[in-house]
């Protein structure tokens, strides 16, 4: 009886030790949080809705409305000035609109990617993810061996090569526009161009041809979003995976990274097989992926790495070009006299030709401004962090070093501050001789971190508009809604209805 009462006063003890001790914690923890407000509480910003929890209860409460984040952003520009201060736990975001702290920042290798926001997505609610793929890395030195090694896959006379497969694949989704145009089906623009970028990107990138303009039942569309709207959970709402109400939805989203992972693991051990027997293999973006694994001797961590840039690839180089797509079929839409002026340069340059070569691209000088103008009102990736480690100075305002720095292309871009009358849809703002934006519009982003595929990207993006304008008019189904849904990457939500007509 005694040694059980001793044991019952033990625990008791300890459990108040345990108890005192997470209190003391928990004090500190508040201690340190003011430490930090009253550091970089002199930056304007929003009013704090929670002392611990800063500013995130806004952002989880606008993702769950389902609007789009990027407008409470410039909502707040508007409000607090080109510098302003946003928190989360003890954790401090700048966001600015400053075309010079954007040039220092954004052009200099100096500031890495904010470990904040990358590292989070090295896994996707425990399953590993982009890892360390070419997009999420942030140590300058590994991201740079792979940058330089994926360099060639990219270099223009490469580019120029995928002109045949970039045709290829534009013409299916063009003969299956042509029976939805005889038939009257409604064609939903979205789908099919996502079916035609993720056709090139599996080609072009990792050999494979899934035409899926044909068949659409494969699960990769699907994986992609589910991954996407996984993304925004996971980084805007830390909170999302303790409420079992979400497991199922999580559930899913794992077993998509999983079979995007599996899915490469497949085509890789594939393309290592062939380069193995000496078969000949294309230059493409999996044999990059193979040598910068074959540097670290296909060691357990190379293995992973391969898969975490299969998994970047995919992802990267197919939704965003067919969000861009989309949102300007649906900008033509609405505007048929720029709609005009492109079917007369089309005809002018291609005339009845079939095959786009890439000479023409070079000339269809008026598509490149609508292209430019689709992504400044809907830059499909609007944002980038960097993290800031020493003081500086933003506008005047001296901030102290250790946050995260956002730049945000869509806030930027419908500011008038930087473009006149910004909601309007005007491909003469890229006019050869209109002046260039400073700073203030980067779709791709800027400085080293930029986009890899910027050029492959448009060039694919060309050749799909100018063979649609060839072939097709087309008007936007009414009473859809032609606004965006932020999942992370931007879209427009209605997928962008169509009634497609022959053209004579
Ligand atoms: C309209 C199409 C596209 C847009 C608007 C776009 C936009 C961007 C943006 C904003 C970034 C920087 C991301 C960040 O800072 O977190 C980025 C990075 C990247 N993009 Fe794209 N992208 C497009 C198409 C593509 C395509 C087609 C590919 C590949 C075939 C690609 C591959 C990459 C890669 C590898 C990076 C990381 C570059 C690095 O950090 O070295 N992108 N892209």
């Amino acid at each position: 009886m005694e040694i059980w009462e001793t044991v019952v006063g033990l625990m008791w003890y300890s459990s108040k030790f345990v108890f005192s001790a997470i209190l003391v914690l928990f004090a500190c923890y508040c201690i340190y949080i003011r430490h930090i407000h009253q550091k970089f509480d002199h930056i304007p910003g929003p009013p704090r809705p929670s002392f611990l929890l800063g500013h995130l209860p806004i952002i989880v409460q606008e993702l769950r409305k389902n609007t789009v984040l990027h407008d409470k952003l410039l909502e707040w520009a508007e409000k607090y000035g080109p510098v302003y201060r946003i928190n989360g736990l003890h954790h401090v975001t700048i966001v600015t609109v400053d075309p010079e702290a954007t040039k220092e920042v954004l052009m200099s290798p100096k500031y890495p990617k904010d470990p904040t926001v990358y590292k989070r997505l090295f896994t996707l609610f425990g399953q590993r993810f982009l890892g360390n793929g070419l997009v999420t890395v942030a140590d300058h030195d590994l991201w740079y061996k792979q940058r330089r090694i994926m360099d060639p896959a990219f270099s223009s006379s490469y580019l120029r090569g995928l002109m045949g497969i970039f045709n290829e694949k534009a013409d299916r989704l063009m003969v299956k526009l042509a029976e939805m145009a005889d038939k009257q089906t409604p064609a939903h623009m979205h789908g099919l161009v996502n079916c035609v970028t993720l056709d090139v990107i599996t080609k072009v990138a990792f050999g494979v041809d899934l035409d899926m303009v044909n068949n659409n039942n494969l699960p990769f569309p699907n994986a992609i979003e589910l991954c996407l709207k996984g993304m925004i959970y996971y980084i805007r709402d830390p909170m999302y995976k303790f409420f079992p109400w979400n497991r199922g939805f999580i559930r899913n989203i794992k077993e998509a990274v999983k079979l995007l992972r599996r899915t490469g693991r497949a085509w890789i051990n594939e393309r290592k097989k062939a380069m193995e027997s000496g078969e000949d293999v294309p230059k493409d973006i999996l044999t990059q992926i193979l040598k910068s694994a074959e540097e670290n001797k296909f060691d357990d961590d190379s293995q992973e790495l391969m898969l975490d840039n299969f998994v970047t690839f995919f992802i990267a180089g197919q939704e965003t070009t067919a969000n861009q797509l989309a949102f300007a079929v649906m900008e033509l839409g609405r505007h048929p006299e720029i709609m005009e002026r492109l079917k007369a340069e089309v005809d002018e340059v291609l005339g009845k030709r079939q095959e786009i070569l890439y000479e023409d691209l070079g000339k269809l000088t008026y598509l490149s401004q609508v292209l430019k103008e689709t992504l400044r009102l809907y830059p499909v990736a609007p944002g980038t962090s960097r993290w800031v480690a020493d003081d500086m100075v933003i506008d005047g305002i001296k901030i102290p070093g250790g946050f995260t720095a956002v730049f945000d292309t869509y806030v930027t871009s419908r500011m008038d501050r930087f473009f006149k009358d910004p909601l309007k849809f005007d491909p003469e703002r890229f006019a050869p001789d209109a002046p260039k934006p400073y700073f203030c519009y980067y779709p791709f982003a800027l400085g080293p971190r930029s986009c890899l595929g910027q050029a492959f990207s448009q060039m694919e993006a060309k050749v799909v508009m100018a063979k649609l304008l060839q072939r097709f008019d087309y008007s936007l189904a009414p009473g859809q809604p032609l606004d965006i849904e932020d999942i992370g990457t931007l879209r427009p939500r209605s997928g962008v209805i169509c009634r497609m007509k022959q053209r004579d």
